[in-house]
């Protein structure tokens, strides 16, 4: 399939591959967190569009909510293990069963530091759930509990991811022409 702007190369995972694979972590997640108190939170922004998606395929009860946090200094500085909360999530955790949604679990170097702050609040669980993963780029220990796609070493835009804030609205998941870069 031709990617419909300018500034893609080519796209790595289409539409209608997202729409299927959402559907089926959405029955996947529904089957796994049957009868618990699930709380899908997301970190922004790249995850909004997966969070929107996935929230309408789960067919049990759940609630929802977001977090903005970024890492200090960097790759070199985050290893210290600091996460800093720029938004934090409006509800209690404790008791709930949290499924973090992501759009892509690239070093996991964020994650790994911010589910520990997540499990010093009593939740009953913690887990992961990403449209896409790098296994390649892994710095951190951590593995996804859910994993969409995993893609090669290559800097993707679409389905809720940036370059520089831009292409988030892309309905599909793709790789930009190198010319855009150097601009
Ligand atoms: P990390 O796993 O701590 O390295 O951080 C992952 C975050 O980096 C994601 O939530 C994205 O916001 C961003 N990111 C990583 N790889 C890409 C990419 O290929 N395109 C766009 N954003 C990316
Ligand atoms: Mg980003």
């Amino acid at each position: 399939m031709k990617p419909n702007h300018k500034d893609i190369d080519h796209i790595l995972v289409s539409e209608e591959q997202l729409k299927a694979k959402v559907a089926e972590l959405g029955a996947q997640i529904s089957r796994d967190y049957a009868g618990r108190d699930l709380l899908m939170v997301s970190i922004l922004k790249g995850a909004v569009v997966f969070m929107a998606d996935l929230m309408r395929a789960v067919t049990i009860p759940c609630a929802i909510d977001f977090m903005v946090v970024s890492s200090y200094g960097g790759a070199n500085t985050s290893s210290t293990g600091l996460v800093k909360i720029i938004k934090d999530l409006d509800q209690d955790l404790t008791g709930k069963d949290v499924l973090i949604v992501e759009d892509i679990l690239d070093t996991g170097i964020t994650l790994s530091n911010l589910v520990p702050m997540l499990q010093l609040r009593n939740p009953r669980s913690v887990r992961l759930c990403t449209i896409l993963s790098k296994p390649s780029r892994r710095k951190a220990e951590i593995a996804p509990d859910y994993c969409g796609f995993e893609v090669p070493d290559e800097f993707v835009v679409g389905y809720g991811l940036d370059y520089d804030e831009r292409y988030r609205n892309l309905p599909y998941v793709g790789v930009l022409k190198p010319e855009v870069y150097s601009k």
